[in-house]
């Protein structure tokens, strides 16, 4: 091992020197791989510095993570790397069939998640957990292409960068193949929206493939958020100092499976960026519940109009948009602004009956806060009813994650 890590280094000799790193869960104090690969216990035995960690999270990849593994095995031949299998305990048997492969190949790990599901979180555990200088995330579906690799870090290394990313090759004769036309049309909205949050343009900020340094990264690390599947913008937005740039490739075609990319991703995506625009003072999650509260007006409104149509008495109407409101605003709300702790089954009734409790409160606590706006603060109507809405919002908000999707 040592061996191959100063063949490697020997590779990319001449770069500037870097900074020893401390190894936050083995406390060892890891020395510049360009200069000796190699670290230093106590004891003074000396283990191998692991040059570079591909984290490769994977949810239902059985057909494509043995040819994953098997490409980038071809691709960094005379690198010191490991691979790092972030499974979400799919149900197709990847992290096993990972797991299989790693007995005989010591530098495959396979780490397993049951809690929850996600990319990026999938993505920061296995950052946390590897041993590399430098750590690349990449997808496992075999739509990154090992090859660029050797690009990325090599032009990480010659202009001194603490982060590199791979972007796609969008426009003409590249035409991204891995991309269906209304994919494309999104992600470049995704891009311009993405620009505009960090302040500066890159031709791909959503893209999934990036390598970091891991000390730059570990200094980050608790500032990040849960984005979905844009680890990198997060990234980028937490630490505006880090040196970034990009090298080109040709996003791949997908071999096996499909992608998860669906609507709750993109519904991440969105209040994640929104969320970075108010400057993280709405946190995503509260943006997300005042969609929901937007969208529940309207079906209110809705409800209203069509029962009175029907001639049905006004309080009857109103007690029924009420109630219809409540509802999909709960449904909504479980689907989407908490969608990582998603109730189901008898968890669902439970809460939806709580909800309802919540909303019937959230009137009372509407009205008094208007009538006491109104008649002790200001006397304007609009204002005084905008006070009620808010702190109705407010207090639902802070109970509904405390005690029905805690
Ligand atoms: N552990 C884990 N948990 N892995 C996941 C999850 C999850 O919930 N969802 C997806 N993955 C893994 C997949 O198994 C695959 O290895 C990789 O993440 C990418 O997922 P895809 O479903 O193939 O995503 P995509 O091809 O639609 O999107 C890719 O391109 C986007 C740009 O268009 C990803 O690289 C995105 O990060 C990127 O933004
Ligand atoms: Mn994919």
């Amino acid at each position: 091992m040592a061996i191959r890590g100063l063949r490697a280094s020997a590779q990319w000799k001449g770069e500037a020197a870097r900074q020893p790193i401390l190894d936050s869960v083995t406390g060892v104090l890891f020395q510049d791989w360009a200069g000796f690969s190699a670290s230093t216990f106590e004891s003074g035995s000396v283990v191998p510095s692991i040059r570079l960690s591909i984290i490769a999270p994977t949810y239902n990849e059985a057909g494509n993570i043995i040819p994953f593994i098997e490409r980038v095995k071809s691709a960094l031949d005379s690198f010191d790397w490991e691979i790092l299998v972030v499974d979400d305990n799919s149900a197709d048997g990847t992290a096993q069939k990972a797991f299989d492969y790693g007995i005989s190949d010591k530098r495959i790990r396979t780490i397993i998640r049951l809690d929850d599901r996600g990319l990026a979180k999938s993505s920061i555990q296995g950052m946390l957990s590897a041993r590399g200088d430098l750590l690349c995330v990449m997808d496992a579906d075999g739509q990154h292409d090992p090859a660029t690799l050797v690009d990325m870090v090599a032009h990480l290394e010659r202009a001194n960068l603490d982060i590199v990313s791979a972007a796609r090759r969008l426009e003409g004769d590249h035409a991204v193949e891995g991309l269906s036309p209304i994919r494309h049309r999104l992600s470049n909205l995704g891009n311009s929206l993405s620009s505009l949050v960090l302040g500066r343009k890159l031709s791909d900020p959503l893209t999934g493939f990036f390598i970091i340094r891991r000390n730059r990264f570990l200094q980050l690390a608790p500032k990040l958020g849960d984005p979905g599947f844009k680890l990198l913008l997060d990234i980028l937005y937490s630490d505006k100092n880090l040196r970034h740039d990009e090298v080109p490739f040709d996003f791949g075609v997908r071999v096996h499976g499909e992608s998860k990319l669906d609507i709750y991703v993109i519904w991440k995506f969105v209040t994640f960026l929104l969320s970075k625009m108010t400057g993280g003072l709405l946190p995503v999650s509260l943006i997300s519940f005042l969609f929901v509260g937007g969208s529940g007006v309207f079906v209110h409104f809705t409800v209203l109009y069509a029962l009175l149509s029907f001639s049905a008495p006004f309080i009857v109407a109103q007690a029924l948009a009420t109630l219809f409101a409540a509802t999909s605003n709960f449904l909504l709300n479980n689907l989407l602004t908490f969608q990582d702790r998603r109730l189901r089954g008898w968890g669902k009734a439970l809460g939806y009956v709580k909800f309802l409790a919540l909303s019937a409160v959230g009137i009372v606590a509407n009205v008094s806060a208007a009538t006491l706006t109104y008649e002790r603060v200001v006397h304007v109507v609009f204002l005084a009813t905008l006070a009620g809405i808010a702190i109705d919002t407010v207090w639902k908000f802070v109970i509904a994650n405390r005690f029905i999707w805690k």
